[in-house]
């Protein structure tokens, strides 16, 4: 196996090659064809499928057939917290809210604080439960219908959700999940069990499911999606983003686990102007002459790639700043001013939603399932 880079759930090491990756993981690029059905069938574009951030998928033709002639779908997506929200889980999630507004569907969260205390020496169960807390804030805060949205949180809702990891733990077996993630003699046994847990709530309903989730997730729903079949559930269906990379560069993605790599959906706007001036890679040329000439380069600056995946949505702004850059008039320090302010008020806006949402609203109502799921 080529290891020129590696990326599972857990670890993320060198420079993704998507083609690659594509190969490696047997993803279905997002045809065009596909791109607009999914555009027509929602009565909008959306700019994170436009610019192919979101850019393969397994069975999303499945989904647009059953929300047009069957019995509909569901949505499911979620969060191990091990630290601070950072900028890229926020690209899964406002997607989510997309589509869910867009197709009128329940969405179901799940917040997997077993996950990361099994996977993090330095965390107890009480530190990645109030991390759950904190996290559940920003994805609530992003706009989803209350009434339509249900947030679990593994520790707390096990009684839901053990009965449907038992039924896919016993058709995983140990040399697939070792296969699949690399575990070891010394690997807890957390761990091994852990991707039933993530598979459970693909069940919580009979009905198809299509999951929106940064590609590293894929893994475990590749084995979600072998052993489906055998309960007699349909294979959940995945539509993936690229990673977002690390203020340093496309050589790592933002992780939650390295402080300086991720800016946070809880940094202050002194800290955000901080990271980026010091910390986000340039793709601008070591002098102003050379700049002036030579152009900066856009598929490695961190700056433009934050403004282009996520904080810049508009078209025309967007190929104006890329023209600008690549010819050389406008200078890094300039392009990172411009991320600086959007940046700035995209924060001062979802922090006053972090604040003011109830997250009572959304918590998973075990009782209330129960009643829908017997009539
Ligand atoms: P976690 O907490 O690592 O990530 C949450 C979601 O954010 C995506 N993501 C990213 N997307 C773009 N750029 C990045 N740099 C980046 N980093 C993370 C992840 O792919 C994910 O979609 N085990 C999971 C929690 C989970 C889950 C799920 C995720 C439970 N059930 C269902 C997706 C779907 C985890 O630790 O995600």
């Amino acid at each position: 196996m080529d290891r020129d880079f590696i990326l599972t759930p857990w670890e993320s090491e060198g420079d993704i090659d998507y083609t690659r990756l594509v190969e490696r993981f047997g993803l279905n690029v997002i045809s065009n064809e596909m791109r607009y059905r999914v555009a027509d069938t929602a009565g909008e574009d959306h700019f994170l499928l436009r610019r192919k951030i979101f850019f393969s998928h397994r069975d999303l033709g499945v989904i647009l057939n059953s929300h047009q002639s069957g019995p509909g779908f569901f949505l499911y997506t979620g969060r191990g917290p091990s630290g601070n929200t950072h900028i890229g889980h926020l690209i899964p999630w406002v997607f989510a809210q997309w589509l869910q507004k867009n197709f009128d569907v329940t969405m179901y969260f799940q917040l997997t604080d077993d996950e990361k205390f099994y996977r993090d020496a330095g965390l107890s169960l009480d530190d990645t439960y109030n991390l759950a807390l904190q996290n559940a804030r920003d994805f609530a805060a992003l706009g989803f219908d209350p009434n339509k949205t249900h947030i679990l949180i593994n520790s707390r809702h096990m009684g839901t959700l053990y009965p449907l990891a038992a039924q896919a733990a016993k058709k995983i077996n140990y040399s697939n999940t070792k296969a699949s993630f690399g575990f070891g003699n010394d690997t807890n046994i957390g761990m091994i069990f852990y991707t039933a847990l993530q598979s459970a709530p693909c069940f919580l309903e009979r009905k198809p499911v299509l999951i929106p989730l940064g590609v590293d997730q894929d893994p475990h729903f590749r084995l979600t999606r072998d052993i489906a079949p055998i309960l007699k559930y349909p294979k959940p269906a995945l539509i993936h983003n690229i990673m977002i990379p690390s203020l340093a560069g496309s050589k790592n993605k933002m992780s939650a686990s390295q402080k300086n790599s991720a800016v946070y959906t809880t940094d202050t706007p002194n800290q955000i102007r901080k990271k980026i001036n010091k910390y986000a890679y340039s793709g601008g040329q070591e002098s102003v002459a050379k700049h002036r000439e030579l152009g900066g380069n856009t598929q490695t600056d961190v700056s433009f790639l934050y403004l282009w995946m996520f904080f810049e949505p508009d078209d025309v702004k967007i190929n104006n700043i890329k023209k600008e850059y690549e010819s050389g008039s406008m200078l890094s320090g300039e392009l990172k001013q411009i991320l600086i302010e959007k940046m700035t008020k995209y924060m001062e806006i979802h922090q006053n939603r972090r604040e003011s949402v109830d997250i009572g609203e959304y918590i998973f109502d075990e009782v209330e399932y129960k009643n829908k799921m017997r009539r």
